[in-house]
C-alpha cells in the first residue's frame, strides 16, 4: 500500500469546532502487529463531538486528535497476531477518533463484528447502547411501568422512548416543539409534555399522582429536582 487517506482532526481545544477542526492526509500503510485496518463506510455525527473538541469531557488530549465517536466499516487487512478478524468482516468501532476518517487502525478489542452496516447502525452504537444499558441494566426496566424520558427528542431520547414502549410501558416524553412532539408520538410516546408550554411538575402531579416508576433524566438542574419530587415509591431515576 502506498496511498494516502483523509481524516478530520482537532489541533487544540475550542468550543468553536470549525476553528480547530482540520482535514489532514495520512499514509495508508499495512496494519502493525496486533492491529486491524478498517475502511470506514459510515461515520456518526454525535452531539458529543463538539464537547470533545471543546475540551468539555476531558482536557488531556494529544494533538492532533482524531475526531468522531462511532463508525462502521469493513476490515481490509489484519496485522500479525490478530485472532478473530479477517478481511471482509463488517465491524463497528464505538470509540473516540473513529468517525471522521476514511481508514481506521484499531486493536481487535476495540471493534465489534456485526452482520450488517447501514447509516442506522451509527445511532445504535453509542446512543442506542446508552439507552439500552441505562434502561435495562441500571434502571431494571420492567413492563407495565410508567417511564418518563426528558430530552426525549434527542439521539439517546429517541432510543429510550422506543425501547421503553417496546417493553410494554406507558411512556412520557418531554420536548420543546410541536414538530418534535409529533415525531415522539410516532416513536411510541403516550404523553408528550411540551416543557415550554406546560409545567413538568404540574403535569406529573396531576396526571401521575402515584409517581413515575422509571425516569431517564437528561436535562438536569430544575428538571432533575422535579423528577426527584415525582418518582414513585421503589422508582428509579437515571
Ligand atoms: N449520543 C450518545 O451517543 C451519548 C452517549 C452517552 C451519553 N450521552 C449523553 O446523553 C445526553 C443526550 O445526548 P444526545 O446525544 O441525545 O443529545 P442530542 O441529540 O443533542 O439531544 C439533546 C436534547 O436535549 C434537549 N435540550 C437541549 N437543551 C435543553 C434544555 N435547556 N432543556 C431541556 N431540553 C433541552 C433537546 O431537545 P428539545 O429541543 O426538545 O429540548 C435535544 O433534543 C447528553 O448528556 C450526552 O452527553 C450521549
Amino acid at each position: 500500500m502506498a496511498r494516502k487517506f483523509k481524516k478530520l482532526v482537532a489541533n487544540s481545544y475550542s468550543r468553536d469546532f470549525r476553528s480547530v477542526a482540520e482535514v489532514v492526509e495520512a499514509e495508508l500503510v499495512d496494519p502493525g502487529d496486533g492491529q486491524v485496518l478498517v475502511k470506514n463506510h459510515f461515520g456518526g455525527v454525535n452531539a458529543s463531538d463538539i464537547n470533545i473538541s471543546g475540551g468539555v469531557y476531558f482536557s488531556d488530549g494529544v494533538f492532533p486528535m482524531a475526531l468522531g465517536c462511532e463508525s462502521a466499516g469493513e476490515v481490509v487487512a489484519v496485522g500479525n497476531g490478530v485472532v478473530g478478524f479477517e478481511e471482509g468482516d463488517l465491524v463497528v468501532s464505538p470509540y473516540l477518533g473513529s468517525a471522521f476518517t476514511e481508514y481506521l487502525y484499531r486493536e481487535p478489542a476495540r471493534l465489534v463484528k456485526v452482520t450488517d452496516i447501514s447509516p442506522g447502525t451509527m445511532s445504535a452504537i453509542n446512543a442506542g447502547c446508552t439507552a439500552s444499558i441505562g434502561l435495562e441494566v441500571v434502571g431494571e426496566m420492567g413492563s407495565g411501568e410508567t417511564v418518563l424520558v426528558t430530552a426525549a427528542a434527542g439521539g439517546v431520547g429517541n432510543w429510550v422512548v422506543q425501547l421503553a414502549k417496546r417493553a410494554g410501558n406507558h411512556v412520557i416524553g418531554t420536548c420543546s416543539t410541536e414538530a418534535k412532539a409529533e415525531r415522539l408520538k410516532t416513536l411510541g410516546c403516550d404523553r408528550v409534555i411540551l416543557y415550554r408550554d406546560e409545567d413538568l411538575g404540574t403535569v406529573l402531579r396531576s396526571e401521575y399522582p402515584d409517581g413515575i416508576d422509571l425516569i431517564f433524566e437528561q436535562v438536569g438542574e430544575e428538571t432533575f429536582d422535579t423528577c426527584i419530587d415525582n418518582v414513585a415509591t421503589r422508582g428509579r431515576v437515571l
